[in-house]
């Protein structure tokens, strides 16, 4: 197989591939043909297909592994990249994750680490959240029919293929460490720290989401405004842990601007996977269209982000800022 000379033309031929980086802070240097989506040196590929074991060597044979997504923001990165290139919206597309030495151990293949399970990075199918297929299913890919979602399928199967570039794995741990000398305000009851985020979940008492929101501000907080996705998986492990059953008001809306996405503060709310959920037909969330105007968990959608009438009764979760 000729598998590097076909990747080389895909990345010739598209127009990002060479562009020099302008602005510092905001790009990266990948080595060819990797290059910088989300500040992650990727390669997103859709010339090769085929077994996992094939296209991780043929990842490895650039330099690379197969994406592993220790931080669950990548995968926000790569959808949006995908969505952004039509070209790629085709192919579902295998990743570093594999539960094949131990039956439902999944762990990341660069290092053989533990896969956060659940929200917010497993697909949601007929009402179960994957994986499902268990020992006959010991491969994680996105699927391009759940929004590219995680789902486990069979290892012999031919999907696409998304390499990281090992080099850049190796160096990304420095910049944790940094990130945690940041003096931090206290967490004041009645919130408690969820993850990174300072929260209140009130799922006792229900009401439309303004009502909401004016018992968040009583609170000298607002509503929650979850947009790092390892912030949604902690918050959705909490609720878990504390059987919470009913949908919770986000601070998310779209009342000023149909389909405009905003905050309280008016920052977007991130599109997309993997934060928003899918509703019945199979489309993704927001479909309420001008109905649905306000954000919810959605608690029989494994707490993913719905767009849901504004005057149902939920509950809340109150973000403080620290
Ligand atoms: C595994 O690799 C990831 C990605 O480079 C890194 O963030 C994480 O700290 C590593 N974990 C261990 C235990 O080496």
């Amino acid at each position: 197989m000729e598998l590097s000379r076909v990747t080389l033309l895909l990345f010739l031929t598209s127009p990002l591939g060479l562009a020099v980086a302008e602005n510092v802070d905001s790009n990266i240097v990948c080595d060819p043909p990797f290059r910088d989506i989300g500040r992650h040196c990727l390669v997103i590929d859709t010339s090769i297909i085929g077994t996992w074991d094939s296209v991780r060597q043929f990842c490895r044979n650039l330099g690379g592994e197969l994406v592993n997504m220790h931080d669950a923001n990548i995968l926000h990165d790569i959808f949006s990249f995908i969505k952004e290139n039509p070209i790629l919206d085709s192919e579902s597309y295998w990743i570093g994750a594999y539960d094949i030495l131990d039956e439902g151990k999944w762990v990341w293949s660069y290092n053989n680490t533990h896969v956060r399970m659940n929200t917010p990075l497993w697909g949601v199918q007929s009402g179960h959240q994957e994986p499902t297929g268990g020992v006959y299913e010991n491969c994680a890919m996105l699927n391009k029919d759940y929004h590219y979602y995680v789902f486990d399928d069979n290892c012999d199967q031919p999907n696409a293929v998304i390499c990281a570039s090992t080099k850049k794995m190796a160096e990304a741990q420095p910049e944790e460490e940094e990130k945690d000398n940041t003096p931090r305000r206290e967490c004041p009851s009645p919130f408690i720290m969820i993850g990174n985020v300072c929260l209140l979940v009130d799922a006792l008492k229900e009401n439309p989401w303004s009502e909401q929101q004016m018992i968040c501000s009583a609170l000298g907080g607002h509503m929650a405004r979850i947009e790092d996705a390892n912030d949604l998986g902690d918050l959705y492990d909490y609720l878990i842990a504390n059987d919470v059953r009913m949908d919770l008001w986000m601070g998310g809306s779209d009342l000023r601007m149909e389909d405009d996405w905003v905050w309280e503060n008016n920052a977007k709310v991130p599109m997309g996977t993997p934060f928003w959920g899918q509703e019945t037909r199979g489309m993704q969330e927001p479909a309420g269209g001008l109905y649905e105007n306000c954000l919810s968990l959605s608690s029989v959608d494994f707490f993913y982000f719905h767009d849901d009438e504004c005057q149902r009764m939920k509950g809340v979760v109150c973000q403080y800022d620290i």
